[in-house]
């Protein structure tokens, strides 16, 4: 039988067109779409892909997918990704349980159309179950962390399998509990501008869709 990951990816693989340029995220969901999208290349689908994490990238090669840098002029007909949260009221994400939440949203940015694949215990009323990411340069990160703890939050460094985690960008990720979020917006522009901080795993006004696999089938919300 397949899994809830598996049939979100599947119904999102159908968004994809013959002879585009995509996007693709990183996460276990989307390591889903990457296994049926290789065998969609496979089958003669032609494609090329910008991937948003080393892992992702690793996986779409070995399955055959070209993978490309950013193109320069022209946007990415669509990018896909997972999502630790949606808030479907007003399409807002939160990222970066995987620790790519940078190239995520540089990759999201490059995308015409911006879609997620979920499960749909991940459909909340309010973002904030889930403690929100925060990558930051690793010199100075202690005083970051004040600076947060100033907003309100209260981060936790993120360890790797040895010591800290290390981004793909070589940087530290803090999770901060900032309890439910009222105003993600607000939040994500007060973090941007704390000295240290790189990025937020919030996605303010990204989101075009969302397909949601519940125990009854796949839904698509269109924002
Ligand atoms: C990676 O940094 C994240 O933003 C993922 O997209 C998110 O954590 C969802 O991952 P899963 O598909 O593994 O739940």
């Amino acid at each position: 039988m397949k899994s809830q990951k598996q049939q979100a990816a599947e119904e999102t693989l159908k968004l994809v067109k013959d002879g585009t340029k995509i996007g693709i995220g990183s996460g276990s969901t989307v390591n889903e779409f990457i296994v049926l999208l290789g065998e969609a290349v496979k089958d003669g689908l032609q494609i090329q892909a910008v991937t948003a994490s080393q892992q992702s990238k690793r996986l779409a090669k070995q399955h055959g997918i070209p993978i490309i840098d950013f193109p320069e002029h022209e946007k990415l007909s669509i990018v896909i990704d997972g999502a630790d949260e949606v808030e479907l009221s007003s399409f807002q994400a939160l990222k970066g349980g995987g620790g790519s939440l940078v190239r995520e949203k540089l990759v999201a940015a490059a995308g015409e159309t911006f879609v997620l694949m979920v499960d749909e215990h991940k459909i909340v009323q309010q973002l904030g179950h889930f403690t929100l990411p925060v990558e930051v340069i690793p010199f100075g990160w202690q005083k970051t962390a004040e600076r947060i703890k100033q907003l309100g939050g209260k981060p936790q460094m993120r360890k790797g399998e040895e010591g800290f985690f290390i981004s793909d960008n070589h940087n530290y990720i803090l999770d901060c509990d900032f309890g439910l979020i009222k105003d993600p917006n607000a939040l994500h522009q007060s973090l941007k501008q704390l000295v240290g901080v790189v990025e937020t795993g919030l996605f303010i006004d990204m989101v075009d869709g969302v397909y949601v696999a519940g125990g009854t089938g796949v839904r698509y919300i269109q924002r």
